[in-house]
C-alpha cells in the first residue's frame, strides 16, 4: 500500500477522502473526534506543498441534497483546527466545487459538500459509481484515502476513485491498520473483547470470528438482552432480537467448547421508560420486571467486567454498555472505560459510539492504547473481511 511518502504531491491538487461523519445536535457538533483525527494528514499534505480538496460524507442522506446533512458545520470546525482557512463548496462536483478548486491558492483547503448528496456515491451500480468517481477525479491530480471509518464501503469516493488517480493511504489509515493488524496477527494474551451496542445482528459475524480468537468475551449494551433470553431469563420490555436467540445459543455452546469465557451482566438498570427521568432501579439480570426495560448494565456487573479485564494483556472494546447519553444509564460504560484504563493492557476502543462515549464521559483519550475512528470498519477488519477501500489501495495505482 502506497503512503504519503510514495506520492508526489508538491504543487498538485490532492483529493483527500476523510471520515468526518460526526454526531450533530442540530448544527452543533457533539463530538469532533473524527475531525481532529483527520487533521494530521491534511497538515502533512499542506507541508508537502499540496492543495487539499477534502471529500467526506455525513449521515445517510438519500442521494440528493438535504440541508440536515450538510457538512457546513464541519467545515467551520475543520477551519478552526487547521492553521489555514477552509473554503466550503456548496456542492460535490458542480459549479461551486469546480470554482472553489480553480481558485485555490498554494497551501489551501477546500471541503466539498457531503458526497452522499450525489446518488452515484453509494450506488450498487458500478457505472453510476464510476461516473461520479470520474467527476471527483477530474477535480484533482492525486487521491489520498484517509477515511478509515468508511473503508468498508464500496463507494465512489472510497473505492472507485482510487482506480482513477495515483493513490495512497493517509496517516490515519496507516495508524488504524497497524493496530488492527496487531490484534489479528500478533495479539498478546489473554485477549479480552468487550462488546456492546444495541443490535446483536450487527455483531454476529464479529462474534463468530472472535469466538475463535479471543480468550474472553464480555457482553453489555442493548444486545445483551438477547443473550440473557437465550439463557432462559425473561427480559421484560428490553431490546430483544427474537430471531437471533438460536444463533446466540450456538455462540454460547461454541464458547464452552473452545474454553472461551463468556461474561454476561449479573445486574441491570431497569427503567419504566426510555427516558432519563423515568423511574429506574438496579435488578438482578435474571429478574427484570415484565413492565421494565434494561438501559444499562448494573454496578455489580461493572465491577465484574473490570475484574475480568484486570488480567488481560489486550482488550478490544466496541459498543457502549448502556444509554450513556443519559446520566442514569452511563455507569456501565463508565465502569468499562475505567476497567480498560486500570487493566494496564494494550487497549483498543473501536467504534464511533464507544469512542465518542469515552470522550463525552470525560476520559482522557491518552489513557487508551488506541481509539479507532472506525466502528463498522474496525469490526469488519476483525471479522477478517476484505475492506474495499483498503483492498483497492493494496492493488495500487
Ligand atoms: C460510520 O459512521 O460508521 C462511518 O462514517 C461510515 O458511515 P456509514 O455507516 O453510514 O457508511
Ligand atoms: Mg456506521
Amino acid at each position: 500500500m502506497k503512503t504519503l511518502d510514495d506520492l508526489d504531491v508538491a504543487g498538485k491538487k490532492v483529493l483527500l477522502r476523510s471520515d468526518l461523519n460526526v454526531p450533530l445536535d442540530g448544527d452543533r457538533i457533539t463530538d469532533d473526534g473524527r475531525i481532529r483525527a483527520s487533521v494530521p494528514t491534511v497538515n502533512a499534505l499542506l507541508d508537502k506543498g499540496a492543495k487539499v480538496i477534502v471529500a467526506a460524507h455525513l449521515g445517510r442522506p438519500k442521494g440528493e441534497p438535504d440541508p440536515k446533512y450538510s457538512l457546513a458545520p464541519v467545515a467551520e470546525r475543520l477551519g478552526e483546527l487547521l492553521d489555514v482557512p477552509v473554503t466550503f463548496a456548496a456542492d460535490t462536483v458542480g459549479e461551486s466545487a469546480r470554482a472553489a478548486v480553480a481558485a485555490m491558492p498554494e497551501r489551501s483547503v477546500v471541503l466539498l459538500e457531503n458526497v452522499r448528496f450525489n446518488a452515484g456515491e453509494t450506488s450498487k451500480d458500478d457505472a453510476a459509481r464510476g461516473a461520479f468517481a470520474d467527476q471527483l477525479a477530474a477535480l484533482a491530480d492525486v487521491y489520498v484515502s484517509d477515511g478509515f471509518g468508511a473503508v468498508h464501503r464500496k463507494h465512489a469516493s472510497v473505492y472507485d476513485i482510487a482506480k482513477r488517480l495515483p493513490s495512497g493511504a493517509g496517516l490515519l489509515i496507516q495508524a488504524e491498520v497497524t493496530v488492527l493488524k496487531k490484534l489479528t496477527e500478533d495479539v498478546e494474551r489473554p485477549y479480552a473483547v468487550v462488546l456492546g451496542g444495541s443490535k446483536v445482528s450487527d455483531k454476529l459475524a464479529v462474534i463468530a470470528n472472535l469466538l475463535e480468537k479471543a480468550d474472553s468475551i464480555l457482553v453489555g449494551g442493548g444486545m445483551v438482552f438477547t443473550f440473557l433470553k437465550a439463557q432462559g431469563f425473561e427480559v421484560g420490555r428490553s431490546l430483544l432480537e427474537e430471531d437471533q436467540i438460536e444463533t446466540v445459543r450456538g455462540y454460547l455452546r461454541r464458547a464452552a467448547e473452545r474454553g472461551v469465557e463468556f461474561v454476561l451482566p449479573v445486574d441491570v438498570v431497569a427503567a419504566t421508560e426510555f427516558s432519563a427521568s423515568a423511574d429506574h432501579a438496579v435488578v438482578p439480570a435474571s429478574q427484570i420486571p415484565a413492565d421494565r426495560l434494561g438501559l444499562d448494565i448494573g454496578p455489580e456487573s461493572g465491577k465484574l467486567f473490570a475484574n475480568k479485564l484486570a488480567t488481560a494483556k489486550t482488550v478490544f472494546w466496541n459498543g457502549p454498555m448502556g444509554v450513556f447519553e443519559m446520566e442514569p444509564y452511563a455507569g456501565g460504560t463508565r465502569a468499562v472505560a475505567q476497567g480498560l484504563i486500570d487493566s494496564g493492557a494494550f487497549t483498543v476502543v473501536g467504534g464511533g459510539d464507544s469512542a465518542a462515549a469515552v470522550r463525552l464521559l470525560g476520559f482522557d483519550e491518552a489513557s487508551f492504547g488506541h481509539i479507532s475512528t472506525g466502528g463498522g470498519a474496525s469490526l469488519e477488519y476483525l471479522e477478517g473481511k476484505t475492506l474495499p477501500g483498503l483492498a483497492v489501495l493494496e492493488e495500487g495505482n
